[in-house]
């Protein structure tokens, strides 16, 4: 072990999305909705959706061959393996350990089941374990298929979901660099507000439950709306705060992308410029776990992100949950 703490940082990003899109107008046919009540309420105009034979570790597995590609890293490098995700292949084996399979990695493998703030929670606890000593190579990996939990019968909450997958590879990097400080955090309270009803051990599969739906993601929209905003804004500041830096440092906010009014809101109430703000909802929708990894990495692809930038991350979801890291590119 090293007498100091080291740092952590993302060596290298990657992600991946299925090629079939639908569109709000698509989803016009299929339930009581328009283009423009999506568009206007929520900032979505299409999303990418899994074939029926795609699980999550599809989408997964070349995002993480990306990333490993970006840090100029083989696979035999990598110490740990954690995926996010809400929508997993089967509930045991969990996905990393299919992913640790597929890629031919000998690493331990583990899932975080935290909704959409898991990719967040993933980073940290990588940057824990590397500053420690303990590993030096951890693949974080956020991958859904949201689109097999959507209840597709239900307007309200169908239009809001996407497939999609990202992934980064962390590891140490100098003094300065890396993951500055994050925030973590969970409040019950509202729990039922975004769940997923039956199929665990409170409630197993039975013929009811099938027949009542009970199997689909449930969600009490305007709940998790207010819970959202808040709780974005007040992990950010924090984060800000620990890392010893102020609002105006901030080179570029990856928010969940959840809805353009919450990330709207944020950004206001933060006194963030909005065009610091990473948007690509209107493409992808709601990808729970995958929302920051695929923000991330299609923004470092296009050039946004410069060595030397503050970056924040900040999420919410299922718990319900949040997160908000800062890190120095
Ligand atoms: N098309 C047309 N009308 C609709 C639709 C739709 N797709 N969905 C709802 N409506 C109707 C409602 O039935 C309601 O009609 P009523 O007044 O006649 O009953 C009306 O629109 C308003 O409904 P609200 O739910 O109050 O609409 P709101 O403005 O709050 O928007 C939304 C709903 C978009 C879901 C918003 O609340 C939201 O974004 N919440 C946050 C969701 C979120 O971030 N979830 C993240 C969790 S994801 C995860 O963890 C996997």
């Amino acid at each position: 072990m090293p007498s100091e703490l080291r740092r952590a940082g993302v060596l290298g990003t990657g992600s991946y999305t299925p090629s079939r899109v639908l569109t709000n107008f698509d989803l016009e046919k299929m339930v009581d909705t328009s283009d423009e009540w999506i568009r206007t309420r929520t900032g979505i105009v299409e999303r990418r959706i899994a074939d029926a034979d795609t699980a999550t570790s599809d989408l997964a597995l070349p995002a993480a061959q990306a990333a490993l590609e970006q840090a100029a890293l083989d696979v035999s490098d990598l110490d740990l393996i954690m995926v996010a995700t809400v929508t997993p292949d089967t509930i045991f084996p969990c996905t990393a350990a299919i992913l640790q399979q597929r890629l031919g990695a000998n690493a331990a493998a583990f899932d975080i089941l935290v909704g959409c703030t898991g990719f967040v929670y993933g980073l940290a606890v990588a940057r824990e374990m590397i500053a420690s000593g303990a590993y030096d190579h951890i693949l974080v990996i956020g991958a859904e298929t949201l689109s097999k939990i959507a209840n597709w019968e239900d307007r309200r909450t169908c239009v809001l979901f996407g497939d999609a997958a990202g992934a980064a590879v962390v590891g140490p990097v100098p003094e300065g660099r890396g993951i500055l400080s994050y925030s973590l955090g969970n409040d019950g309270t509202n729990a039922d507000a975004l769940k997923l009803p039956a199929g665990g051990s409170r409630l197993p599969a039975t013929q009811e439950t099938v027949a009542n739906r009970l199997h689909y993601l449930a969600m009490n929209g305007p709940e998790v709306f207010k819970f959202a905003v808040r709780v974005m804004v007040d992990s950010s500041e924090e984060v800000v705060r620990r890392a010893g830096v102020t609002m105006n440092d901030v080179d570029l906010v990856v928010p969940h992308q959840a809805n353009l009014r919450i990330i709207d809101a944020a950004a206001k109430r933060l006194n963030i410029p909005y065009e610091r703000f990473l948007q690509n909802l209107d493409r992808y929708g709601n990808t729970s776990a995958a929302s920051i990894p695929l923000a991330l990495d299609q923004a470092v692809r296009e050039g946004r992100v410069s060595s030397g930038d503050l970056i924040l991350l900040s999420s919410f979801g299922a718990g319900m949950s949040w997160g908000s890291l800062i890190l120095r590119w």
